[in-house]
């Protein structure tokens, strides 16, 4: 008998969600080139599920119920279009495929298209979670063709991540939509990974604070508002003893940050549409700068550093920089929500927002309660531009601004690393303010170049021939 849904690439994504897929009823195969692979998977599934493993794609393929869905797991780029090369000649009109990894969203809309023209519905899908949420239940993200969608909705409904029963995969809009939204997941991601980084070093560095007394202060944040699965994961890496030296393992690691490319392109693309997206890219600069190993040892000895001590009560300072953590967070959401809200309406995604939050409230990595306030700021307002204009959010964002403010400037004195909470705050009150000072870059504008300017009080587009002193 033929198989319900099908999978190219088993690494461990696509072999997880595909054990998945079969814990849920569903009938799957998959294809690997890797023999050892398809053997890894077979022996991986449960008992009793129907699950295999072939090293032919064509013999894949033929093996699918008709209209054919299948998934491809690969790594974004040119193996993506290498996999469609093959897939081509062996499907017919009306199969779905799709890229479920993390391509580029402007590849997955050229593939929609040209698919398209062949009768073969394309979508691209952000799922996020890891390995262990792909095993589970992710949150997924799929866009692109709304019939295509409806077709493999169940499989898909299946897998992911339930909050309240209500699964997370919902449809995020046409075209390249799918990637669109993993993309800006993944910017946010980058964010709140910049910003916890830097709580710990303003706990660690500037009140001395050690290992157990981080676990303690992330466990105790993950009971509270700052709840999510970053803050938790962050207790449990203060815990971990290395199996190497009797260090935690926390202080051997090298402090040179790795990245795939995800947040940087949410930088560039959001600087293309234009909206300002700052702590992404403030995250984004910090990984880099976080590789100059060899120039920032040589600075340290070339430069005397502020006494780093927050001369602060501790338990005051851990409330404070818990404050400017959710404060930030905050931020970097609505920079992040801001930016989608843009970009379906520029690129004419029609991304629908509420639906976004709803689906990132489980299985992904930035899922946390924060989600639960921006879906009810959703339902006051599908339309939102930025969810800091909401009510509540405003509510929540006044209870912690003072204590932020003062994080930032202590941050400053003890010369402790803090740009994402800057650049949360600035941002804050460039966009709280009614009347900002870029009346002077227009005049400045007008003067050198005749770039002119609008003025406050009367209609119209004005030069002036500016008087030298
Ligand atoms: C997810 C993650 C996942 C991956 C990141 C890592 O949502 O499950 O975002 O997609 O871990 O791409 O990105 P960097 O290697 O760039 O940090």
């Amino acid at each position: 008998s033929l198989y319900d849904f099908g999978m190219i690439g088993l690494g461990v994504m696509g072999r997880n969600l595909l054990l998945n897929m079969a814990d849920h009823g569903f009938s799957v195969i998959g294809f690997d080139k890797d023999a050892a692979k398809n053997a890894a998977l077979e022996s991986a599934a449960t008992p009793g599920t129907t699950v295999k493993g072939v090293a032919e794609l064509a013999a894949m393929v033929q093996l699918l119920e008709r209209p054919r869905k299948l998934m491809m797991l690969v790594p974004a780029g040119q193996p993506v279009d290498d996999v469609i090369a093959s897939l081509v000649p062996l499907l017919e009109k009306g199969d779905v495929v799709i890229d479920g990894g993390n391509s580029h969203y402007t590849d997955t809309l050229r593939r929609v298209q040209y698919l398209r023209e062949k009768g073969i519905h394309f979508m691209g899908m952000g799922v996020s979670g890891g390995e262990q949420g792909a095993r589970t239940g992710p949150s997924i993200m799929p866009g692109g063709d709304l019939d295509a969608y409806a077709k493999v909705k169940p499989m898909l409904e299946a897998i992911a991540a339930k909050v309240k029963d209500t699964p997370c995969v919902a449809y995020l809009g046409k075209e390249g939509a799918g990637h669109y939204v993993k993309m800006v997941h993944n910017g946010i991601e980058y964010a709140i990974m910049q910003l916890i980084s830097e709580s710990y070093a303003l706990l660690q560095k500037g009140a001395g604070l050690n290992n157990d007394q981080l676990h303690e202060i992330f466990k105790n944040w993950n009971n509270g508002v700052l709840q999510s699965f970053l803050v938790e994961i962050t207790a449990d890496i203060f815990t971990q003893k290395d199996d190497k030296t009797p260090a935690h393992l926390i202080d051997v690691i090298s402090d040179k940050a790795g990245s795939k490319g995800t947040g940087k392109w949410t930088s560039q693309d959001a600087m293309e549409l234009p909206v300002a997206v700052p702590v992404i890219d403030t995250a984004v600069a910090m990984r880099t700068i976080s590789g100059y190993k060899e120039q920032r040892l040589e600075a340290e000895k070339l430069y005397t550093a502020p006494d780093a001590t927050i001369h602060a009560d501790t338990e005051m300072w851990i409330k404070q920089v818990h404050d400017a953590l959710y404060f930030a967070t905050i931020l970097s959401y609505a920079q992040g929500l801001a930016m989608l809200h843009e970009a379906s309406h520029d690129l004419k995604m029609e991304i629908p927002l509420p639906e976004v939050v709803k689906v990132w409230r489980g299985g992904c990595i930035i899922r946390s309660s924060l989600l639960e306030v921006f879906m009810q700021a959703y339902q006051q307002n599908a339309d939102l531009a930025n969810i800091l204009l909401d009510k509540g959010v405003a509510y929540l964002v006044q209870s912690v601004e003072a204590n932020t403010r003062s994080v930032v400037a202590q941050a400053a004195q003890a010369g402790i690393q803090a740009a994402g909470f800057m650049s949360a705050l600035s941002y804050f009150d460039a966009f709280r303010t009614g009347r900002m000072a870029t009346n002077l870059i227009q005049a400045q504008r007008d003067y050198f170049g005749a770039h002119t300017y609008q003025r406050t009080d009367i209609p119209g587009t004005f030069h002036t021939e500016w008087q030298q002193q």
